[in-house]
Parts: structure tokens; C-alpha cells; sequence
């Protein structure tokens, strides 16, 4: 900002001398005046007192012209007198300033005015310049009467060029103390303007930062006068303006923490469908960044055109709208568009945009749909072959004895599987309940796991499958559920068997590291193909359908030890070479 040009003090100072030579000049022209009216009275009755005087002296002599002529050169010697005896017509008697000689020579004096008057028996006054003395002159003519006849006139002169001479002299010290006065306006004005200018300098350097929000300083004035009293009160609306953009700010804060953390993407809109803001969110569902949607509007930031026949129609109907749309791009998304239409008070903000993602709700939906769908298949499976073995038994197979106890053996075995297929659904209902469930114990898995091994003893043997159980010896403790944990094992153990070569081997070891746990079960089995191995974790999910079947095998104990591990916090992950054999580690964290 900066002063101005010409500051306060300097514009003060100006102003001061001009009043101050105005007010010099019309005093000089007053006193002038005044003195010089004031000399002109005085000299003029000096005059007449003089005049009067003279004609005393004068009258006696009025027939004896070289005696008047003499006495009047007398009376006027020293002085700036000039004396004039003048007879009834005019003509010149007796004169100061001239010689007795040089009188006849002048002119007839009858018709200057101050003599005109004298000779109308008045007392006649004129002011004029003399030719014969060359100065102004102030003239005063008496008439000299005797019993009302005019015997002449006296008229006495003086210069008045002394009223000047006192006006200069007056006016040098007048001139003296108007300098004096100058110079005192000057030094008080920079003593005092400086001061002001100081102080105004001091309120607007500290305002200045009070517009650039940098409450940091305080005004402080000293005095009791105007600048003081706004300096404090600058002081206190400072105060009350920060505290005021304090909570403004914190508001505003608060909002922003909520809309920057929030799930849901928010976009606000104008009433003519201008962006106005936006949260991270939105920003990342519709791949835009806040920067750059300056004065653009909603189709040019979604472009979505869906979603703006949504906004449309409920800025047409004044009425709140929801409808799912559906986001193509890198990752496809489904989103539930709430549009919350604003009544007109909130004049910058037509309308506010929430999208829900919906893709992992509806990817749940789809999981389960294909779930059911999956477990009826499972079902009607073994429970179609169950009825189709008892039909032919009551259509007659019953009476050929060798052929019923091979169907109704296989109806068993149908049943059996009914019966692990319903264990196996309500575990994973169970599990995918949550961790909530699952109990924590300390177990030792190394003592734990010659019972589990004990299950297998049959099967192991008919299939001639040796196991290295290298988790014995020493203790390996871990903390989980005990049944949730056999479940586990038990299923890969299966698997390690259902799937290996016959005189294969299994390998069981552990890895104990300050994190947790990790187990491994290493079969020489068949192997899993690389494109299968990430999904053998899904429900239901079996690399050779009929193999897996044809083995009692129901899709889902791969499913029940991924959601087990995670109920614990852990993982379950598998490496495999086809042919060669597979790998499945479990780790339990710590
Ligand atoms: N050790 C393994 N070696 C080779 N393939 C395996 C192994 N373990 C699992 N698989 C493959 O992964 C599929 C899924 O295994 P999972 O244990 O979930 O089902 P299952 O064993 O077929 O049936 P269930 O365990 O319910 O009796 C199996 O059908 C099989 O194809
Ligand atoms: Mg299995």
C-alpha cells in the first residue's frame, strides 16, 4: 500500500502557511490603513491648529508684503512646513518655500480646491501632488475675516510621505515576526506533523498486517487523544475479527475432516449445474482432481450423461432422486447417486451429489447368489443319484440280493456326503460369522498333531503315503481356537493324502520368527496347474470335478481353512509345480 505522495504533515504544513501569509496580509493591509487614516487626521488637525495659529500672526502684516513674506519663511524654517498667504482673488501674498521674487510669477491660486472653500468662509482640506515641492501633499486653507469680509486666505501644507515612511517602518518588524512566525509554524509542524505522521505510520503499518490476517501485533499508542482511542479500538476489533475467523476456520476445518475422511463421494453443484466442490472421494470415483474443475460444469467432470438426466430431473421435479449408476474405466464400479436438491436459500449450492459404492455390496450379492446356487447343485447331486438307486430297488433290484447291497451301499455313501456337505456349509457359515467367534487358547501343535495324523492311519496305509512329521521334539506353541485349528490341518492333511501319488510323501515342518508362526504341509501329489492355483480357495472350487468328487470331496475345505486363518488373523497360501507336488503354508501371527 505505501503513503500517499504528499503526507498528512506536509498537506498540514501547507495549509498552515497559507492561512498564516493571508492572515499577514490582510493585518498589513488593515494597519496600513488604519495608520494611514489615522496620520491623515492628525496631521490634518496639526494643520488647522497651525493654520489658526498663523492667521494670528498674519493678519497684522497682510499690507506689508516683504514682512509677511519674511515672517512666514521664519515661521516654516526647520520644518516640513510650507506656508501660503493667499489675498481675496488669489493671488500669492507670502510663500515658505519660495523666494519674494519668484511670487510674482505664480499663478493665481483661487481655484485650488482647499482655497476655493477658504474663500466661501469654510475651511478647506485637500490632498495633492505639489509640482512646486514635488510630494504629495495635504492642504489646509483658513479664511482670514474681518466683521465677515474676506481680507485673504492661510493655507498650510505638509508631505505626507512620513505616513509611508512610518508604514515601512512599522511594517519591517511586522515582516520580522512574519518570518518568525513561519520558521516557528515550520519547526512545529515538523516536530508535531512528524510525531503524527509517526503515529498514523504505527496504526497503519499494524492494520496493514490486520488485513493480511497476521494478528501477531498490537497497536500501541500512547496519548489520550483521537489516535489513541482508534488504536484501541482497531485493537479490539482485531481481536474479535480473529477469533470470529477462528471459529470460521475451525468450522470449516471440522467440515473438511469429515468430507476428506468420508467413503462416500460428495460432489455440490450450482442451481445451473456448475461444480462448486468436491471431497477426495468423488475425486477418485470419477478420475478428476479439484484443481482443474474451475468453472466447469457436471458433465464435463463425470462425464456421465446418466447421472445428468438424474440431476436433471430432480432439479425439473424439486425433488430428491436416487438411482445406481454405473462407473467404466480402469476398475468397473456400480454406485448408488443419492441427488439432494437444495431449496433456494442456499444460493451458491444448487444441489448436493452422494455416491455410495455399491461394487462390493453387489459383488457379496453376486458371491451368494452363486453360493445357493452352488449348494442346491451340491445337494440335488447325491440326492438324484440316492433316488435313483432306491427306485430301481423297489422296481424289482431288491429281490437280486448282490445287486441291492451294491446300490444301497452307494445310497450310504450319497448320504454320507449329504451329511460332510451340510457339516461343511454350516462351518463356513459359522467361521464367516466372524473372528468374533473364534476362541483364543494357547495350543501346543506340536503335541496336538500326532492325534490329527492317528485320523489318517487308514487312509495312509492304503495308499502307502509316508509323513515326516518334522514339528516334534520341542514345543511350538500358538494361540488360536483348538477345534478351529484341528479343522484346519486336518483338511490340508486330507488333501496332502486325497491328492498324492500313491508311496508319496508328506512333510510336515514349522518356521518361528517374532511375527508368528508359519506351518507348512509339503505333499508329492498330482500338483495343482498355475492357472487354477488362484482360485482353489474359492467355495466349491475343485481342479478335476469328477476326480475330486469320485474322492468324497466337496469343494469347500479349502474354503474353511482360508476363512479359519483369517478368523485367527493369518493366511493360508499355496505353491505348486504339477506333477511334482504342492506346498500349503498357514501362518498364525503372534
Ligand atoms: N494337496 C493338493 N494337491 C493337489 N491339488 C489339491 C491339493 N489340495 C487341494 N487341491 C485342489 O484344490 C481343490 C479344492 O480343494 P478342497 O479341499 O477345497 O476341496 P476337496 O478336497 O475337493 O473337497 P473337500 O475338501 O471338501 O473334501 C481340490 O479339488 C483339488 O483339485
Ligand atoms: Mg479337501
Amino acid at each position: 500500500m505505501g503513503f500517499p505522495k504528499i503526507g498528512f504533515a506536509k498537506r498540514l504544513l501547507v495549509l498552515y502557511g497559507i492561512i498564516f501569509i493571508l492572515v499577514l496580509l490582510v493585518t498589513d493591509w488593515t494597519l496600513s490603513h488604519f495608520l494611514q487614516k489615522r496620520d491623515l487626521q492628525q496631521l490634518q488637525s496639526s494643520l488647522s491648529r497651525q493654520s489658526t495659529l498663523i492667521r494670528e500672526i498674519a493678519t497684522p502684516l497682510l499690507k506689508e508684503a516683504p514682512k509677511l513674506q519674511s515672517k512666514v519663511k521664519k515661521l516654516a524654517e526647520g520644518t516640513d512646513l510650507r506656508i501660503t498667504i493667499i489675498d481675496p482673488e488669489g493671488a500669492i501674498l507670502a510663500d515658505s518655500s519660495e523666494t519674494s521674487e519668484a511670487l510674482a510669477k505664480m499663478d493665481n491660486h483661487a481655484t485650488r480646491p482647499e482655497v476655493a472653500s477658504a474663500l466661501r468662509k469654510e475651511t478647506g482640506m485637500s490632498i495633492r501632488y505639489s509640482m512646486t515641492v514635488q510630494t504629495k501633499m495635504l492642504y489646509i486653507a483658513i479664511p482670514i475675516l474681518e466683521h465677515s469680509q474676506i481680507l485673504g486666505v492661510v493655507r498650510t501644507a505638509m508631505p505626507i510621505t512620513r505616513v509611508d515612511e512610518i508604514l515601512a517602518s512599522v511594517r519591517r518588524p511586522v515582516m520580522l515576526a512574519a518570518v518568525l512566525g513561519i520558521l516557528i509554524v515550520l519547526v512545529a509542524g515538523i516536530l508535531f506533523g512528524g510525531r503524527l505522521t509517526q503515529r498514523i505510520g504505527r496504526i497503519t503499518s499494524v492494520a496493514e498486517r490486520y488485513a493480511r490476517e497476521d494478528w501477531s501485533e498490537k497497536i500501541l499508542m500512547d496519548g489520550r487523544d483521537e489516535l489513541k482511542m482508534l488504536a484501541d479500538t482497531m485493537n479490539q476489533m482485531a481481536t474479535s475479527l480473529r477469533s470470529r475467523i477462528e471459529d470460521l476456520e475451525s468450522e470449516k476445518g471440522k467440515i473438511s475432516v469429515i468430507l476428506s475422511n468420508m467413503n462416500e463421494g460428495v460432489i455440490a453443484i450450482s442451481r445451473r449445474k456448475q461444480f462448486v466442490m468436491a471431497n477426495p472421494a468423488a475425486e477418485k470415483i470419477f478420475g478428476f482432481t479439484a484443481a482443474h474443475t474451475q468453472e466447469k460444469s457436471l458433465i464435463e467432470i463425470t462425464r456421465h450423461p446418466q447421472l445428468e438426466r438424474i440431476v436433471d430431473h430432480a432439479f425439473q421435479e424439486q425433488k430428491n432422486a436416487s438411482s445406481e449408476i454405473q462407473i467404466s474405466g480402469k476398475i468397473k464400479k456400480t454406485l448408488l447417486a443419492n441427488v439432494i436438491v437444495l431449496d433456494a436459500h442456499a444460493r451458491d449450492i444448487g444441489g448436493i451429489l452422494v455416491f455410495h459404492d455399491m461394487t462390493e455390496l453387489r459383488r457379496l450379492e453376486n458371491i451368494r447368489k452363486e453360493f445357493v446356487a452352488n449348494v442346491s447343485h451340491e445337494l440335488r447331486t447325491p440326492l438324484t443319484s440316492i433316488k435313483g438307486f432306491i427306485e430301481t430297488l423297489l422296481g424289482g433290484a431288491l429281490k437280486d440280493p448282490p445287486t441291492s447291497e451294491r446300490f444301497l451301499k452307494i445310497v450310504s455313501e450319497e448320504t454320507d456326503r449329504l451329511g460332510r456337505l451340510v457339516e461343511d456349509i454350516l462351518t463356513l457359515g459359522e467361521i464367516e460369522q466372524g473372528a468374533a467367534l473364534v476362541r483364543k487358547e494357547k495350543i501346543d501343535l506340536a503335541s496336538e498333531l500326532p492325534a490329527i495324523l492317528e485320523r489318517f492311519k487308514t487312509q495312509l496305509q492304503e495308499k502307502k503315503i509316508a509323513v515326516e512329521n518334522r514339528i516334534s521334539g520341542k514345543p511350538l506353541p500358538l494361540s488360536g481356537d483348538r477345534d478351529k485349528v484341528h479343522q484346519v490341518f486336518v483338511n490340508l492333511i486330507d488333501n496332502a493324502i486325497k491328492f498324492n501319488k500313491p508311496e508319496g510323501m508328506i512333510v510336515l515342518s514349522a518356521d518361528q520368527s517374532p511375527k508368528g508362526v508359519v506351518i507348512t504341509i509339503e505333499d508329492t501329489g498330482i500338483g495343482i496347474p498355475e492357472e487354477s492355483l488362484g482360485r482353489i480357495f474359492e467355495r466349491f472350487f475343485r481342479v478335476d470335478k469328477a476326480r475330486s468328487k469320485e474322492l468324497g470331496g466337496t469343494g469347500l475345505g479349502l474354503a474353511i481353512v482360508k476363512h479359519i486363518m483369517e478368523a485367527h488373523g493369518g493366511h493360508a497360501t499355496c505353491q505348486s509345480t504339477p506333477g511334482q507336488g504342492s506346498r500349503f503354508s498357514v501362518f498364525f501371527p503372534a
